[in-house]
């Protein structure tokens, strides 16, 4: 980080979280990624009964669409106070850093693909869950919850950035 601003001969300072909050907040988005996949999956699973009649939708398959959805939102809270300080620790928030820094595999991946692609997959949920509410035919709510929750799920999964891919190998399980 220091030979970074040092390469770059920055004066402008690099914005940090202090030491213990950004462990907190890094410590919380990463755990919490296997909370989200549970529910997700369970919101999928029920979502698929409801849409074959072996289950209402109003009941479990609904909650867990709405619990799905909210724990997405509070990763994305959490994400979007990493994503500055994230930037801020590559590029110390200058246009001209940033383009230093977007070819970088290690930068590009996390400030691009793994921020928008999480986007994307929030915004899916969002619009599965009001769609699959405003449905008066049970099973095309669990139709339209599953079809949703399933393309949010394959996003999240790719975009999430798992220790056995080289670029975040030093990044862990949990
Ligand atoms: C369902 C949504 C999301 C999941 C499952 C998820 C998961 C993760 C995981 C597993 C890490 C690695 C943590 C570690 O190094 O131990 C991470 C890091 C990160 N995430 Fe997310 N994330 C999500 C959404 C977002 C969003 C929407 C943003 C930004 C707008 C974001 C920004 C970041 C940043 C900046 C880091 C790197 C933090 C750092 O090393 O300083 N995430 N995320």
């Amino acid at each position: 980080m220091h030979t970074h601003l040092l390469l770059h001969g920055s004066d402008a300072p690099t914005r940090h979280l202090p030491e213990g909050l950004a462990k907190a907040l890094i410590g919380f988005h990463s755990g919490w990624r296997y909370f989200i996949l549970v529910l997700l999956l369970l919101a999928i699973v029920y979502a698929y009964q409801a849409s074959k009649g072996k289950r209402p939708f109003a009941g479990a398959a609904k909650k867990m669409g709405m619990f799905t959805m909210i724990a997405a939102d509070l990763q994305f809270l959490v994400g979007i106070v990493l994503y500055f300080f994230f930037l801020s620790r590559y590029t110390n928030l200058q246009m001209g850093k940033l383009k230093d820094q977007i070819g970088a595999p290690e930068f590009r991946t996390m400030a691009l693909d793994h921020a928008l692609g999480m986007l994307i997959a929030l915004i899916l949920i969002h619009i599965g869950y009001s769609k699959a509410k405003k449905e008066t035919d049970p099973l095309k709510a669990g139709k339209k919850q599953f079809t949703f929750y399933l393309i949010a799920l394959i996003l999240i999964l790719l975009s999430i950035p798992w220790p056995f891919l080289s670029v975040h190998a030093s990044r862990g399980w949990f």
